[in-house]
């Protein structure tokens, strides 16, 4: 997704908004760019990495600077396209994230009138819109620019005229004003301002904001002022440079202990459900989410199921809004549904859509996220907060497995809540998931025997994951992971469904990864197996440590450390997150940023 940083103080503008830009290249872009204010404003935007606009830019003594990375939307990613965007006298300048729906006909009514357009960027009808309804206030011009447009937007604008001034405003995507000494930020999220302060304003949607050295105004639509708070939040630890590792994705893989470690005290030092304000007969569950975090909430729906008597629907979020109401089950009030939404992020437009009209519904909300203050965090009910740490790598990991584990302690607690679980059964059921960190750090000593799986799949064309029960979703989490930095196809698909049509796509070239747990699905599982082996298709299994069966039956496989089944999850995931690194670095993709991906996606 786009990222936005501004900033205006004392200090030399251009160099902190590259810097604070950098931070946010996590968010996965095409192209840069960057305005000062100098005798007139001074754009610099160029395609590809933020080093290649840093090549041409031209020497600076602005304290005033705005700054964008583009995630295309409209517009194929070039120099012309790339923000900021300016009016014809370049006395408007403007960097924009989300999309403006309406832009053609607004654009098309704007060139009847004499306006000229050099981009194909919905978002250079901003700074034409704005310049047009400036009339000495700049607050003023970009509202009124608002009332034409439609869409969802955060945008930055600076003008000649104001040579200390940013102004900015939100529509469900993110900014944030971070506060300095005689200096002030603003950025679509807190990574980028860390450095400089944490001190943090959170203007709320609809909110327009301008921001100068020693001041910081906010406004609604009707351009009455609003009162606002400063926030401190933690300081995140800086993100290392990779701390050794070659890509922050394998460092993050490796991160996992200490990040399940560091966000299971708030799971299970006290109960959750108070503070999440869950003290009354939950009469269904609907988990909504996106990609990966879609996946954690599958194998949450298996977990919870099992330990409770309640209902899990799981959907994914863009389709949250076609589905019937959520119903509760039985009564009215004494079953109001519950939907929790997950979202590493906090960001995801999806899924805010979702938690929006689940809470118009008169459902309780509560939101598993790794971001505090993001914007899921501050429109549902209740929150757990997992301590991942950032999470730079665009192909989620640490917070997968953080998530699984905010979902298997909430089930945990539910049960006890509902008298399913006796005490004994909770202590014992929290000692085994204290465990976790240790098991899936013996996967991780044993990552060269996964490496040496590597030839199976490097050269396919599409290989199958498939699964049985709660290992289902971990089908699908393997396949997505090879095809979001390998870019090789693959499907993740419940074992027992490849005789209903896939299996017509095997043959010796389509490497299957089968995950065989003993459990009840065991013998079911090595028949799918077989079944496969007898099409000829190789078998890698994952299966646990001395199994006799599976090495009879399989092209390879890999032994993973005694686990409960119902925990396998975890050590399956961190198999598969190792697998498909290892063959996307034999291939040599951009693993940590790979192509046409973002790490927060903030479009529908
Ligand atoms: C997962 O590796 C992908 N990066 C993607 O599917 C991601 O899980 C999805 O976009 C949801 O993101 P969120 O958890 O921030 O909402």
């Amino acid at each position: 997704m786009c990222g936005i940083v501004g900033y205006t103080g004392h200090q030399p503008a251009q160099k902190i908004v590259i810097e604070s830009l950098k931070k946010l290249e996590y968010r996965g872009y095409d192209s840069s760019g960057i305005a000062t204010k100098e005798d007139k404003l001074v754009i610099c935007k160029k395609e590809g990495p933020i080093a290649n606009m840093e090549s041409i830019l031209p020497k600076s003594s602005s304290n005033l600077a705005i700054a964008h990375t583009r995630w295309a939307t409209h517009g194929v990613p070039s120099d012309t396209n790339a923000h900021p965007h300016t009016d014809g006298d370049n006395s408007v300048a403007v960097v924009h994230n989300g999309t403006i729906d309406n832009y053609l006909a607004i654009r098309e009514n704007l060139e009847k009138e004499g306006y000229n357009f050099k981009s194909e960027s919905d978002s250079e009808v901003l700074p034409i819109l704005i310049s047009k309804y400036y009339a000495g206030d700049l607050v003023e011009a970009l509202n009124k620019t608002l009332a034409d447009i439609q869409g969802i937007f955060t945008i930055a604008v600076i003008h000649e005229n104001h040579p200390d001034e940013i102004v900015a405003v939100r529509h469900e995507t993110p900014l944030i004003i971070g506060v300095g000494n005689s200096e002030n930020f603003i950025a679509s999220d807190i990574y980028a301002v860390l450095k400089y302060t944490q001190q943090i304003v959170y203007p709320e949607d609809n909110q327009i904001v301008r921001v100068t050295p020693e001041s910081i105004e906010l406004f609604d639509f009707d351009l009455k002022s609003i009162d606002y708070e400063v926030e401190t939040v933690e300081k995140y630890t800086e993100v290392a440079e990779k701390g050794g590792y070659e890509h922050f994705m394998l460092k993050e893989i490796f991160e996992q202990p200490k990040a399940l470690q560091d966000s299971l005290t708030e799971l299970l030092v006290d109960s959750p459900l108070e503070r999440l304000g869950l003290n009354w007969k939950i009469g269904s569950i609907s988990i909504v989410a996106c990609g990966t975090s879609y996946h954690a909430g599958l194998v949450g729906k298996y977990v919870i199921e099992q330990l409770t008597a309640i209902p899990v629907s799981v959907g994914y979020s863009s389709e949250f809004r076609y589905a019937a109401p959520v119903q509760g089950v039985g009564g009215l009030l004494s079953s109001r549904p519950l939907v929790v939404l997950i979202s590493q992020s906090g960001e995801t437009a999806d899924t805010l859509a979702a938690a929006r009209s689940a809470k118009q519904q008169g459902c309780h909300t509560i939101a598993i996220c790794n971001v505090p203050g993001s914007r899921i965090t501050r429109e549902v009910d209740g929150v757990i907060i997992t301590k991942s740490g950032q999470e730079v790598g665009v192909a989620a990991t640490k917070t997968f497995l953080t998530q699984m584990q905010a979902l298997y302690a909430l089930g945990v607690h539910l049960a006890f809540n509902s008298g399913s679980l006796d005490h004994p059964q909770l202590k014992l059921w929290e000692s085994e998931i204290r465990k976790i960190p240790s098991k899936i750090t013996q996967v991780l000593n044993n990552s060269e025997a996964i490496k040496a799986l590597v030839p199976h799949f490097v050269k396919a064309k599409s290989a199958f994951f498939i699964g049985r029960n709660i290992n289902y979703p971990l089908a699908m989490e393997g396949a997505l992971k090879l095809k979001e930095i390998s870019y090789i196809h693959a499907e993740g698909y419940p074992a027992g469904e490849l005789k209903h049509g896939p299996l017509a796509l095997l043959s010796k070239e389509t490497p299957v990864l089968a995950i065989a747990m003993q459990d009840h699905t065991y013998s079911k599982l090595v028949s799918n197996i077989e079944e496969v082996s007898a099409r000829s298709a190789p078998v890698i299994t994952l299966c646990q440590k001395g199994d006799q069966q599976i090495p009879k039956i399989s092209d390879s496989y890999f032994e993973l450390p005694e686990i409960d089944p119902v925990l396998s999850p975890f050590t399956v995931a961190v198999f598969l997150q190792l697998l498909s690194y290892y063959v996307a670095h034999e291939l040599g993709t951009e693993i940590d940023k790979p192509r046409n991906l973002a790490k927060s996606v903030t479009v529908e």
